[in-house]
């Protein structure tokens, strides 16, 4: 196909990792856009092609090379095809990934994206770039002009970025930097824009949310409740969520915002890795088993019905059974609605990299019995749905005629058929059926 030199430009990302990356690319494709570049689902017909990256576990890391090898062949059908690595891959091995694979034209870490045009207009003159720094201006400043396109009923809006807890396992603090949180007014002004532009549910978004410290419009310094409270005056906002949270920094004001707070939906991720205070400590989480589960009483108080999530870690260095047992005791207690729990894998630079390691086969073996039992609480808290009625946020049409589908306050995804509901829309749902991965319901009128 031969080009006009008016024709738009195409651009694939392909997005891993967790939801700030999400929103990152958006970030990107705007950024991208002022270029001339319009986003294409296929990496076959792209002009550039941005992988942005995650590096939590190998695997996620070690992903992106084979990803890398398979556009080998389109780079040799298409000599200006673009290729560029983003995120915290990007940022913790970009000089390897410039040496590895020659495919790569450009390398951007997570806090340098808003140089990235620049970027794009030098590698087009054949000069690659890598840029990993830490800059001292705002990316989200930089990308403000950025197109007012229509979007759907549900918006991710990053208000806090970095990490400076240094859990003994995790690479955040190296990828993301330390801990940073923008201005409250700029996230309002971002949070209104959305909201114009037909977003009707926002999740706020942090490494950290929760520690959330960014200056209020007032100049004072804001917690994430104060910030949530201003977010509840924009009309037209349906629903505010957050995530991830530290249980170190559940402030009162938080919890107190979980039981008064209309617009703040019933449902936290609030990860605790282990069950296990040994393990906790050499995790360097500063938070013991008991003063979780004490703190988790504490938001039940305030929000009886709220749902909660978290994450855990099996077979972490010097993990036992009887450290593992604890875990299984802990979920027991808390009955998570969802769950994440994850095989340690070893990263390099972490501390945790130089403990005596747990036995792979092993690991395996904890990881199938934990995500058994946070199946068996998941299923049970889904069920018990059944007869309740909820509210729901239609986001988009289902594969059957007549069909939507959307998510619950409790986040449980919900398929009504008829009703006459349009996206953007929350209606009240009797819910008459629990699957698999969702609950079946009958709109209310
Ligand atoms: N900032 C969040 C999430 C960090 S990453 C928090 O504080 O919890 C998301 C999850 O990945 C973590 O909660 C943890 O359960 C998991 N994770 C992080 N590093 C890991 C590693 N080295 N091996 C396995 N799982 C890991
Ligand atoms: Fe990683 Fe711990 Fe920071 Fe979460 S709190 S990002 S797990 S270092
Ligand atoms: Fe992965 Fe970076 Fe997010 S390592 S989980 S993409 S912060």
């Amino acid at each position: 196909m031969t080009q006009t030199k008016t024709a738009p430009k195409k651009l694939f990302i392909k997005t891993y990792g967790c939801q700030m990356n999400v929103y990152d690319s958006e970030r990107m494709a705007e950024a991208l856009g002022g270029q001339g570049y319009v986003e294409t689902k296929t990496a076959a017909d792209a002009d550039m092609i941005l992988l942005n990256t995650c590096h939590i576990r190998e695997k996620a890391a070690e992903k992106i090379y084979s990803e890398l090898g398979r556009y080998r062949d389109l780079k040799d059908d298409k000599p200006d095809l673009m290729i560029g690595v983003a995120g915290c891959v990007a940022q913790a091995e970009g000089a390897e990934i410039m040496r590895r694979q020659p495919l790569v034209d450009l390398v951007v870490g997570p806090q340098s994206y808003h140089r990235l045009p620049e970027m794009e207009a030098k590698a087009r003159r054949g000069e690659k770039t890598l840029d990993t720094d830490f800059p001292e201006e705002d990316k989200f400043e930089q990308l403000k002009s950025r197109p007012k396109a229509a979007r759907g009923p549900t918006a991710f809006l990053t208000v806090q970025e970095g990490c400076d807890k240094f859990c003994a396992f995790c690479v955040v603090p190296y990828t993301r930097g330390a801990e940073v949180s923008r201005p409250a007014a700029r996230i309002i002004d971002e949070a209104k824009e959305l909201v114009d532009r037909g977003v009707r549910e926002i999740t706020l978004l942090g490494q950290n949310v929760n520690a959330y410290h960014g200056a209020g419009p007032d100049g004072s310094d804001y917690t994430l409740a104060k910030l949530i409270w201003d977010l509840d005056k924009i009309d037209g906002l349906k629903r505010i969520r957050f995530t991830t949270s530290h249980p170190n920094d559940m402030t009162d004001d938080l919890i107190e915002a979980h039981g008064t707070c209309a617009k703040l939906m019933p449902y936290l991720h609030l990860p605790v890795q282990s069950g296990s205070d040994r393990i906790l400590k050499r995790m360097n989480r500063s938070h013991t088993a008991e003063s979780y589960l004490r703190l988790i009483e504490r938001i039940r108080a305030a929000r009886p019905d709220i749902v909660m999530s978290g994450d855990f870690i099996v077979g972490f260095p010097e993990e036992t059974e009887a450290d593992f047992q604890a875990t299984l005791d802990l979920i027991e207690e808390v009955k998570y609605g969802y769950a994440y729990s994850f095989k340690y894998s070893t990263r390099p630079g972490t501390p945790a990299a130089e403990r005596p390691q747990v036995d792979a086969a092993e690991g395996d073996a904890r990881l199938q019995r934990i995500q058994g039992l946070i199946t068996r609480h998941q299923r049970e808290i889904q069920e018990a749905m059944v007869g309740r009625t909820v509210d729901v946020l239609f986001e988009k049409p289902g594969r059957q005629a007549d069909q939507m589908v959307g998510k619950s306050d409790y986040l449980h995804a919900v398929h009504v058929t008829g009703g006459n509901v349009t996206q953007g829309e929350v209606r009240p749902v009797r819910i008459v059926s629990s699957g698999t991965n969702s609950l079946g319901g009958v709109v209310l009128d």
